[in-house]
Parts: structure tokens; sequence; C-alpha cells
């Protein structure tokens, strides 16, 4: 399983990529605007640090498929590496449609259940993105969609790669990958969490304790 970063927080798409781990960056609409900075912009600056996918979503505002095409069509313009994120809405398949044809990457976002992610990827959706952390807050299960996608996804060949989003903690990782996703996009914390082992900190501090015992600094 691979890792894009889920934020437009440029410190930390810094940090992420100067570590080696992400193959890209998602956005959303939530995201961009606790930025505070225009959309473009900001899209540029990432595009210019991360060589991989970058997903920018269509305004939460167009809701019909002409108006998300047009925006869609402008996304795509702005870099070769963007991915046009869409809402998984009747609207948004339509939209999918019509951009796939066209060439262009598309992110269908704010999948919950089996047959949304099935009709995003018959639509021609590139990435589809279920939402693990949403599902497990209404006290449903985020991993099993996750399985269940998976699964069928395998058994009918179909090419839609599986984001796991809405992803918050390093057990979601793990289980997301040993259910199958393709990727998961995940905030920096999660990063943070997984790297983090008291072993690890306590091995460095025993490590330095030793060397500096006998050879100093
Ligand atoms: O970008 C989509 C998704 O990852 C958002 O996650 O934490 O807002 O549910 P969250």
């Amino acid at each position: 399983m691979k890792f894009f970063l889920d934020t437009a927080n440029i410190d930390e798409i810094k940090k992420a990529n100067d570590m080696g781990v992400i193959c890209g960056v998602t956005t959303n609409p939530s995201i961009i605007a606790k930025e505070g900075r225009v959309f473009e912009e900001v899209i540029l600056e990432i595009a210019s640090l991360v060589d991989g996918a970058i997903s920018g979503e269509v305004k939460a505002t167009t809701i019909d498929a002409q108006g998300m095409i047009e925006e869609g069509r402008k996304i795509a313009q702005l870099h070769k590496n963007m991915v046009v994120k869409l809402p998984t809405t009747t609207e948004g398949l339509k939209a999918c449609k019509v951009l796939s044809s066209e060439g262009i990457k598309t992110n269908l976002t704010l999948i919950f259940n089996v047959p949304q992610a099935i009709l995003a990827a018959r639509a021609g959706a590139t990435y589809v993105s279920p939402f693990v952390g949403r599902l497990d807050d209404i006290s449903m299960n985020g991993i099993d969609l996750i399985k269940d996608i998976s699964t069928i996804f395998k058994i009918h060949n179909i090419d839609a790669k599986i984001i796991s989003a809405s992803v918050r903690n390093a057990t979601h990782v793990i289980e997301c990958a040993k259910a199958g996703a393709d990727l998961a996009t995940v905030p920096y914390s999660v990063i943070e969490q997984m790297m983090k082992h008291p072993l690890t900190d306590q091995g460095i501090e025993k490590f330095q304790k030793d060397y500096r015992a006998v050879f100093g600094e």
C-alpha cells in the first residue's frame, strides 16, 4: 500500500515528502479552506514540491455536472500530475464519465458503500475514495467497506485504485493495508504515529549512552 498525504499544509507536505514516504497529495474543500489560501496557488505550490498525483476537488458549491466538467478541465490544466476530485453523486458520475473520456484522471470521493464504489469505477474513475473514519464515527465498520470493495474489484478485474480516506490512526493504516487498499491518504499526524515506538527512542538513547561512555561525543 502506498501513501498520499491528506493536507494542503506546505510544512507538513515538505516534511512527509522529504521522508520519501508519500507518492502524492489529496485535498478537499475543507482542507483548502483550513489553509485560507487561493486554491490554484496552493495546488501549484504542492505540485512544485511533490512529484506525484495531486488531487484537487471541484468547488463544494458546484453541484451540476456541466459546472464540474468545466472546473475539472481547469484543475487538470494546472499541472500534469493533477487528479480531479469529484463527489460521488449522480452529477459527479456524469462529470467523471466526460472527464475520464478526455484522459483526465479522477478521484471519486465521499464513498460510503460498495455500490457507490462500483458505479464510480464504471463511470471511469481512476481512484475511488471510501471514507473509513467517518463510517467508524457512526458505529459502522469502515475497514469492512475497504475489504468488500477490494474483493469485488479483484473478482471483476476493476482497474480503479482504492484510496482509503478519512484515515484517523496507525491501526487504520494496518487494517486498510490488510484489507487490500492500494493507497491510504493520511494526515501528517498519522505518519508521526506510524513512526513512533518507545523502544526505538529508548534504543537510540542507549546507543548514544554506550557510545559516549567509550568514545565521548
Ligand atoms: O480527504 C478526504 C478524507 O480523507 C477526509 O477525512 O478526517 O475529514 O474524515 P476526514
